[in-house]
């Protein structure tokens, strides 16, 4: 019995695993375009663009927006690769777990958590914001006690509207995955619709003057801490893509849904890839549109938590305030959709190699879908939500995706060089070029995070290597089935 914490599972068992799947097949290529994208455009467009403008690029935010989005295509053709070589379930972690080694795949598939079950709780509570926006422009007010945490509040409360929200997302993904992405394709609709609005309507708005100096001179900026920091220039342009990375976060989900895709092997790759090209060429006209419309320097007090909506208010027209609000909130919808699915995708994975509990593999007679993990996460998601503050959070979210991103990048070139002629259906031209660069920018953005962000995330990783050791070590299928 091979005991080594490098040990892999053989590409042979992932092949018994994927002709023994119980998933149905429904995915076409659209459909796992739409959950790219479902998952991609979320808070992150509507709302650090304005933290990102005014505290870090400037007008040349459009300029961090390209940044990121290089460091994710480059991580992106990697999971492209990967998925199409390897179409199961659990993503990233799977990925590990085939190349580089068991203890590997446990602690990306650990930081997986962080993404997207901390990204579903960050969403959850941003959700709650912009429902509670859209009912005061229908003049109703629900109790401060029932919208905030009881830390925020400082007294018994409940965010009610986060909790209610994530139990309505679970119920979607347990009824089945057909249900979840037709849920998610109308939702995708729409809110591309709204970003193309966005550009199209506010490039009538743009004031050149806006734009220049497009890249202003470096200099410091007092932000709501009271902290001066510096801002603007090459630096702010960098520091400004790691403040707007959470916004990309999304299209790796796609990379989770192998065992629901019709042909994993062909769509996987297109669908990975073309969800980041959409949205990245969306978010570039955003943020030139809104940095157009508005000077980065007058986006502050309310203006930061709804610049694209203040925008359109400084614009003259308050009606697009309600288009964009409603369409934020039905948008944020998809987001969590998708990460909580990718969540219970990956504990499935891992739950089949035997490093988690068979709960989290149960699969439902009708519904066909991991019912009592969903069941679970969806309960997790929804006390963090309603209970705690969350301003952490979308930092640890932001780490636990480059982390995984760092690793995927790593994972792919190294079994180039030990597996070189393995079926590659989908193949990275320049990969010695792509890989490294992707494993530099990724954690490059890493060491930009925020200090306590990167704390917590070291000490869940932490936490996590003393839960593999006692569980999922002694309990791996590769103990018994070598
Ligand atoms: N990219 C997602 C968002 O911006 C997580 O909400």
């Amino acid at each position: 019995m091979n005991n080594s914490i490098w040990r892999k599972k053989p590409m042979h068992m992932f092949e018994q695993d994927m002709q023994k799947s119980e998933l149905k097949r429904v995915l076409g290529k659209w459909s796992l375009t739409a959950i790219g994208i479902g998952a991609i455009i979320g808070g992150g467009v509507f709302v650090l663009t304005g933290t990102a403008a005014h505290y870090h690029a400037g007008p040349a935010l459009a300029l961090s927006f390209i940044i990121a989005g290089i460091g994710c295509i480059f991580a992106a053709l990697c999971y492209a690769e990967f998925a199409a070589m390897l179409p199961v379930e659990g993503s990233a972690y799977a990925y590990a777990y085939g190349t580089v080694g068991e203890l590997f795949a446990w602690i990306i598939g650990w930081g997986l958590i962080l993404e997207y079950a901390m990204g579903a709780m960050t969403v959850a509570v941003s959700w709650s914001g912009y429902f509670n926006k859209l009912l005061h422009l229908f003049g109703i007010h629900l109790p401060a006690n029932l919208t905030n945490d009881p830390v925020s509040f400082g007294g018994a409360a409940v965010n009610l509207p986060a909790l209610v929200i994530v139990w309505f997302v679970t119920w979607i993904l347990v009824k089945g995955i057909k249900e979840a992405a037709s849920a998610n394709n109308m939702i995708v609709i729409l809110k591309v619709a709204v970003i193309l609005f966005v550009i199209i309507m506010g490039a009538f708005y743009i004031d050149v003057a806006n734009w220049t100096p497009f890249i202003p001179e470096e200099t410091l900026v007092e932000h709501e801490s009271g902290e001066m920091l510096p801002a603007y220039g090459w630096g702010g342009i960098i520091s400004g893509a790691s403040a707007i990375f959470f916004a990309y976060i999304g299209f790796d989900a796609v990379s989770t849904q192998a065992g629901e895709a019709i042909n994993p092997k062909k769509d996987m790759p297109f669908a990975i890839i073309a969800s980041l090209l959409i949205c990245t060429v969306l978010y570039i006209a955003v943020s030139l549109v809104l940095t157009g419309m508005i000077n980065y320097k007058n986006i502050t007090g309310d203006a930061l938590k709804a610049p694209v909506a203040y925008a359109f208010d400084v614009a003259g027209q308050p009606w697009a305030v309600f288009v964009i609000t409603a369409a934020a909130t039905a948008g944020l919808l998809s987001v969590m959709l998708v990460m909580m699915l990718g969540q219970t995708r990956v504990f499935l994975g891992m739950a089949k190699d035997g490093l988690l509990p068979k709960f989290f593999a149960e699969i439902h007679p009708t519904f066909k879908t991991p019912w009592k993990s969903t069941i679970l996460v969806g309960a997790v998601v929804s006390i963090v939500a309603g209970f705690t503050p969350i301003s952490l959070l979308g930092d640890m979210t932001s780490f636990g995706t480059l982390f995984a991103f760092t690793m995927v990048c790593l994972a792919v070139w190294i079994l180039r060089f030990r597996d070189p002629n393995r079926d590659r259906p989908f193949k990275v031209s320049g990969l010695n070029i792509v890989a490294p660069l992707g494993i530099l920018v990724n954690t490059f953005l890493i060491l930009n995070l925020g200090r306590t962000a990167q704390v917590f995330a070291l000490a869940w990783l932490v936490f996590g290597l003393v839960v593999y050791f006692l569980y999922g070590r002694p309990k791996s299928h590769l103990n018994t089935r070598e």
